[in-house]
């Protein structure tokens, strides 16, 4: 086991080089197994009965005509034994039950059913007779604190004091400033909708269950089950080996995967449980939405004086919290900053982490902001950044970073877009225009250093990987390949990868917050040289040389001499006898003193009808500082994808609830609209900037998910204003709305 922290990377030769892959044929042929794929002969399908009404108590639930229904073997309700179980363990605020008779948004759980196929299965959930007293409900934030507002829950629609955070004094900031702006903004409810609905298939042996499950970290899942079955955490297996995406949505642990261990240990058979489409988009999360006052203040040379944001927004029927706050409280040097975030609660499906929790909302707010000061004070706007790009965290005692690429990625991502030229360029004279606009972002979560991985280096040189982490899509298990084949030399088609399963592999942190990269190949690389340091030692007793002498180069242990010698792997007798080195690697602690974090600019080009108010995004570039890239391919879908994302934050993604019925209009495909390849420039363009952080950990790296996707709309929102004089302060930036703001001001 290396104790000891090797010293960080300087140059690499396969971290950084472009590679396929390691599991594109499975992903791309079709021959993957996600746990939708997984089947056993006497599996039984598993359909939930749901609330269809906004806010309802069940009066009674009359489940004997279901029962009796062909291929029905259980039907599970509220009543049943064992179903009697606490949701949303560990949050503050209210609490509720597996099946609670309170129903509180539309696509509460209610029952459930398991039957041999999955139309039977449907067939006997639409066969529950549930008779529900409907309540008056409320599904828009502002309405739910009007006094006589429909309460959800008995204390009421306010999901505890407001978030709160002050430094300075913000009066005496805006005393001083000589431009101030201040305006209102909204942000859009997004869906995660990732292309793999969620669910599980749950199965058990005697008193252990195992469960192929759609999320994004195995560990955490398992710990949730544990807690619920009562049983120890080792007689709880997950498994999940390939995801199709969660973006947040698959963190926490899902009441189907609850309701398939149930049903499956009262029917003594393996239960498959899958939500449809629909229910993916009610039940299992969303990007709160928020209504952000900011207004901010500042010297005629640029200097900051003062933020202060204001903010109601909701989490649905249960605790959440938005954290729009965070990045007006760290992204630029400002002495006097104050936010106050109040969420209330309505009837609809509780919020979910979204990718970068908070932080397209925040930048939605102050990138606009930051935009109309430039104007104001006759700064350019990447300048009037520059001129505020903080080398501490004030938002952490102001502690420094180890590395800051926010200038760097704001002068060269300029540079590279030529935004210079661009800014200055005329919009153009007839009914099409054009505009530039820029946006700034950092993420401000170090993540959790905790990551043990093995390593089992056979007596041929090959290798077998063996670790927590989910690969949530991003190619977390191409990036720890390279790693091992960059300490140990081995060529990645000879490292097999044994990974997120609570059953064979170490424990490991969630996939997401950004962190799988940077907490986990410290680790891997300490495993890694933990299995070089075992390989020489038993080579320098072999070879009766001192250790320190040997290196392992192409798969033979070389000594640098004198003499000069060489050792094959065949020959290398201990390695022969046991057949196998196990390396250990464990994640060193983050520094103490300082603070790694990822920075970002984002610019966009955009060009507007004027005369329909069709807006379309005629270029992107993300220049980003996330420290080390592992692997060029792999940043660069993680950069064009979160642009992606932020195209439909900015212009096409909207959760619509109707106020009439408190239901969701737009539960589906068709009319939830993700942007599509008809809505993204042909080649949207990827600046990397590496600032060498030695400091950070072992490999220099920072993390690019959640990064990609925060100042991508602001970007998009200041262009539109560059090319029209319009401030879209709430999204969907579509020909609709383009058209009203556009004639407003003829
Ligand atoms: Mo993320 S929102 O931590 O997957």
């Amino acid at each position: 086991m290396t104790e000891t922290r090797p010293a960080p990377w300087g140059e690499t030769t396969v971290v950084g080089t472009p590679r396929p892959r390691v599991d594109g044929y499975e992903r791309v042929s079709g021959s993957a197994v996600y746990a939708m794929d997984v089947t056993f002969p006497d599996m039984l399908h598993a359909a939930i009965v749901r609330c269809p009404h906004a806010h309802a108590r069940v009066k009674k639930v009359d489940t004997s005509k279901a029962e009796r229904m062909p291929g029905v073997r259980a039907v599970l309700t509220g009543e049943s034994p064992g179903a009697k179980l606490p949701w949303y363990f560990g949050e503050k605020g209210p609490t509720s039950l597996l099946f609670d008779p309170h129903c509180r948004y539309e696509g509460e759980e209610v029952a459930a059913v398991a039957a041999e196929t999955p139309q039977q299965a449907h067939e006997a959930a639409r066969a529950v007779a549930v008779e529900y007293e409907e309540l008056p409900f409320v599904v828009d934030y502002e309405e739910a604190l009007k006094p006589g507002a429909p309460a959800v829950h008995d204390g009421g629609n306010r999901n505890g004091e407001p978030d709160k955070y002050e430094r300075g004094d913000v009066v005496r900031g805006f005393a001083e400033a000589d431009v101030v702006v201040e305006r209102t903004f909204k942000t859009p409810c997004e869906i995660h909708t990732p292309l793999e609905p969620h669910g599980s298939v749950a199965k058990w042996d005697g008193d252990r269950l195992t469960v192929w499950d759609t999320n994004q970290g195995v560990f955490d899942i398992r710990g949730g089950l544990a807690q619920w079955l009562q049983l120890p955490l080792t007689s709880v297996r997950v498994i999940s080996k390939y995801m199709g995406g969660g973006f947040g949505s698959k963190i926490e642990p899902g009441k189907y995967t609850m309701i398939a261990a149930l049903l499956a240990r009262k029917t003594g058979r393996p239960v498959r449980c899958f939500l449809s489409r629909e229910e993916s988009f009610l039940c299992v999360g969303n990007r709160p939405p928020n209504t952000l006052t900011l207004k901010a203040g500042a010297k005629k040379d640029g200097t900051m004086t003062a933020l202060q944001l204001t903010g109601l927004g909701t989490s649905g029927a249960y605790p959440e919290g938005s954290g729009a706050g965070y990045l007006v409280t760290d992204l630029y040097s400002c002495p006097n900053v104050r936010t106050e975030e109040t969420d209330v609660f309505i009837n609809a499906g509780k919020g979910r982490a979204f990718r970068a929790p908070g932080f397209p909302q925040g930048a939605w707010v102050l990138e606009q902001v930051m935009d109309e000061l430039a104007v104001k004070l006759g700064i350019d706007p990447v300048e009037l950044r520059l001129r505020n790009v903080p080398t501490v965290s004030q938002r952490r005692n102001n502690k420094p970073y180890t590395s800051t690429g926010l200038a760097r990625c704001l002068k060269e991502g300029a540079e590279a877009f030529g935004w210079k030229a661009a800014r200055a360029t005329p919009r153009g004279r007839g009914p099409v225009v054009r505009g530039v606009g820029v946006a700034a972002g950092m993420w401000g979560w170090e993540g959790e250093a905790r990551s043990t991985v093995i390593i089992r280096y056979a007596a041929d040189g090959s290798v077998n990987l063996c670790m927590g982490a989910s690969d949530i899509g991003t190619g977390t298990k191409t990036v720890m390949a390279m790693v091992v084949s960059e300490e140990l030399g081995v060529a990645l088609d000879r490292i097999q990868i044994d990974h997120a399963d609570t059953g064979t592999t170490p424990s490991a942190v969630v996939s997401g917050g950004s962190q799988t990269t940077h907490v986990n190949s410290p680790a891997v690389r300490a495993a890694a040289l933990d299995v070089k340091r075992q390989l020489l030692e038993m080579a320098a007793e072999q070879l009766k040389v001192e250790a320190a002498s040997l290196s392992l180069k192409g798969g033979e242990i070389v000594a640098a001499g004198p003499p000069e010698a060489k050792l094959a792997l065949k020959d290398l007798a201990r390695l022969q006898e046991q057949q196998v080195v196990v390396g250990v690697g464990h994640r060193h602690p983050h520094p103490k003193d300082k603070i790694g974090l990822p920075f970002v600019a984002h610019f966009a080009e955009v060009e507007v009808d004027t005369r329909t108010g069709e807006v379309r995004v005629l270029r992107l570039l993300g220049a980003h500082d996330s420290g080390r890239v592992m692997s060029p391919l792999g940043y660069e879908n993680q950069v064009f994808g979160g642009m992606t994302m932020g195209i439909g934050f900015a212009m096409t993604e909207a959760r619509i609830l109707d106020r009439n019925t408190g239901r969701m209009v737009n539960a589906n495909w068709h009319d939830y609209k993700l942007p599509t390849a008809q809505d993204v420039p042909a080649k949207p363009v990827c600046v990397p900037i590496d600032p060498h952080d030695t400091e950070v950990n072992t490999v220099g790296v920072k993390g690019i998910g959640e990064p990609a996707t925060i100042p991508t709309a602001a970007a998009i929102a200041n262009a539109v204003h560059h090319a029209t004089g319009v401030r879209i302060t709430e999204p969907s930036i579509n020909p609709v709305q383009m058209a009203q703001k556009l004639w407003a001001r003829r």
